[in-house]
């Protein structure tokens, strides 16, 4: 096993809870420090070394990064995109002057090899391509969320350059995932959508029926995270953030997914002020610098995983088929 300790904040989210299993796995129960302003309460999280951690208390996560001696940092706290837009000075706050204490903690620390630093597809715009949005394109971000996110690539690239820190970035689309639920983002719909097919036979979408947005299921999206810092620094010629792709789908798409299985299925649609946000993204993702700079290719399409969601869903309500 290698020798790594890893600082993992916001462990408790959707991702940190997939994030920090995973590395555990990988390096060990009590070399991955999992951090979050709440308590876990998920069973994955409660096997290993677990503190208190607001990300804008910089001189706390300096102490813990000296406590553990910690190499590498995964830096995943954030205030989502929906909720960001109803509190905007708090997602700036824990986005953004949050971002810079945990830079400046990692540069007073001095010994952290890597960083990871998700961005999101929120950093694109109205005036974006919206189709196979390219690498470097117009980044016109309409919420708190996505302006946070994409100053917070530029600062990435900034303390690379000036204070020699490996920082990692992907823009990630929607995630789907089935372990815990999403945490107030605008793609929310493609996690809910199945756990109400199971448990009603029915959803009401806030998004309309055909909003396609970029998506990707977790294990893909596990995947490119390790497969990127994984990767040797040479490899890596994006330092602000990675595109990243694996499918694209709508509401109306993904409930003849589900009728596949459940054939008596019902979906109607109420949008809702998330519409407006959704209307701003891109459909589709050019992510072929991913592909050619550390070898990203993505496993699952909507059918792969629609039945492994629905799988693991009728598992966790204990509903027999
Ligand atoms: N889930 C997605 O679809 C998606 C898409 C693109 C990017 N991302 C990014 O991935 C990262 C993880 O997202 P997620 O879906 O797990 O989010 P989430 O909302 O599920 O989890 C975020 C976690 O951050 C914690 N947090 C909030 N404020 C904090 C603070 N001040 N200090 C410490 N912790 C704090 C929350 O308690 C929560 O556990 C975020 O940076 C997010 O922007 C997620």
């Amino acid at each position: 096993m290698i020798s790594e300790t890893i600082l993992v904040t916001g462990a408790c989210g959707q991702l940190g809870t997939e994030i920090v299993t995973e590395l555990r796995k990988r390096y060990g129960s009590s070399s991955v420090i999992a951090t979050d302003v709440v308590r876990p309460t998920h069973q994955g999280l409660l096997d290993g070394p677990f503190e208190l951690l607001d990300i804008t208390n910089q001189a706390q996560l300096v102490a813990l990064l000296s406590k553990y001696r910690v190499t590498q940092l995964y830096h995943l706290a954030a205030i989502l995109s929906a909720k960001g837009e109803q509190d905007p000075k708090l997602a700036w706050h824990v986005n953004f002057t949050g971002y810079i204490a945990v830079l400046d903690a990692a540069v007073a620390y001095g010994k952290i090899a890597k960083l990871y630093f998700p961005s999101s597809i929120a950093v694109f715009g109205n005036d974006t391509p919206k189709q196979n949005t390219p690498q470097q394109t117009v980044t016109d971000a309409n919420t708190v969320y996505g302006i946070s996110k994409f100053a917070g690539e530029r600062f990435s690239a900034y303390y690379y350059k000036h204070h020699g820190l490996d920082i990692r970035s992907l823009r990630y689309p929607g995630i789907i995932s089935h372990s815990t639920m999403p945490g107030g983002g605008t793609t929310d719909y493609a996690v809910h959508i199945y756990h109400e097919a199971v448990l009603k036979g029915r959803y009401t979408s806030f998004l309309s029926a055909d909003t396609y947005l970029p998506m990707m299921y977790m294990p893909d999206a596990l995947k490119a995270t390790f497969a990127l810092m994984d990767a040797e620094a040479i490899q890596i010629t994006e330092r602000g953030s990675y595109n990243l792709g694996a499918m694209s789908f709508c509401p109306e798409d993904v409930a003849k997914a589900i009728r596949v299985h459940i054939p008596e299925f019902e979906i109607d649609y109420a949008p809702d002020s998330r519409q407006q946000i959704a209307d701003t993204w891109p459909q589709s993702i050019d992510d072929s610098v991913a592909r050619a700079d550390w070898g990203w290719k993505p496993d699952y399409d909507l059918s792969a995983m629609t039945a492994d969601m629905l799988h693991h869903v009728r598992e966790r309500y204990l509903v027999t088929v």
